[in-house]
């Protein structure tokens, strides 16, 4: 799931890991609370530590899913060239991107964490969406709008997606 902070990848994420467990899938979710905190915890916000960043989770994505596991994937991963990466190393049968998009005031009203505030008083650097980049998805395999679809809608959505996919194997 590719997005802005605040768009909602991180609760809709676990919604779709609980929906598809219910269903009798082994799941994994990676986001910034297990990957940032842990693996990746030496890189920060800079071009060259998001790319590593992103880079190290989907080698790590590759191994879950050579033994079978479903994974999600929740990363800022702001750019085009850093989402084909990703799309690259697990290949391209296995990798669905999906955009979790609302638009920034949105993200910016939610600022669940308070690091919106933050940027925009000039107290985070290269904050995206404020002073770096985030470059829309032009193909994602599906955008799901949070300001418009509340959480079950948004996870129906992307089981009805998924399960076709799932099911060929
Ligand atoms: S990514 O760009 O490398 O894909 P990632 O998804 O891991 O980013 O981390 C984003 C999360 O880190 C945000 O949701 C936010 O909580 C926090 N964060 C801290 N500093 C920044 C920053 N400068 N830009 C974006 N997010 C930041």
């Amino acid at each position: 799931m590719t997005g802005l902070s605040g768009a909602g990848k991180t609760t809709l994420s676990y919604a779709l890991e609980s929906a598809l467990h219910g269903m009798g899938y082994f799941i994994q979710t990676l986001d910034g609370d297990n990957v940032r905190t842990g693996i990746n915890k030496n890189l920060g916000f800079s071009d060259a530590d998001r790319y590593e960043n992103v880079r190290r989770i989907a080698e790590v994505s590759k191994l879950f899913l050579n033994c079978g596991i479903i994974t999600i994937a929740s990363f800022i991963s702001p750019t085009a060239e850093i989402r084909e990466m990703a799309r690259t190393i697990i290949g391209e049968e296995d990798f669905i991107e999906f955009f979790i998009n609302a638009p920034l005031e949105v993200c910016e009203s939610r600022d669940v964490k308070g690091l919106y505030e933050k940027a925009r008083r000039g107290e985070i650097k290269e904050f995206t969406g404020i002073n770096a980049p985030y470059e829309i998805p032009a193909h994602p395999g599906l955008e799901i709008r949070t300001d418009l679809l509340s959480i079950e809608e948004s996870v129906k959505k992307m089981i009805d997606f998924l399960l076709p996919l799932i099911k060929k194997g």
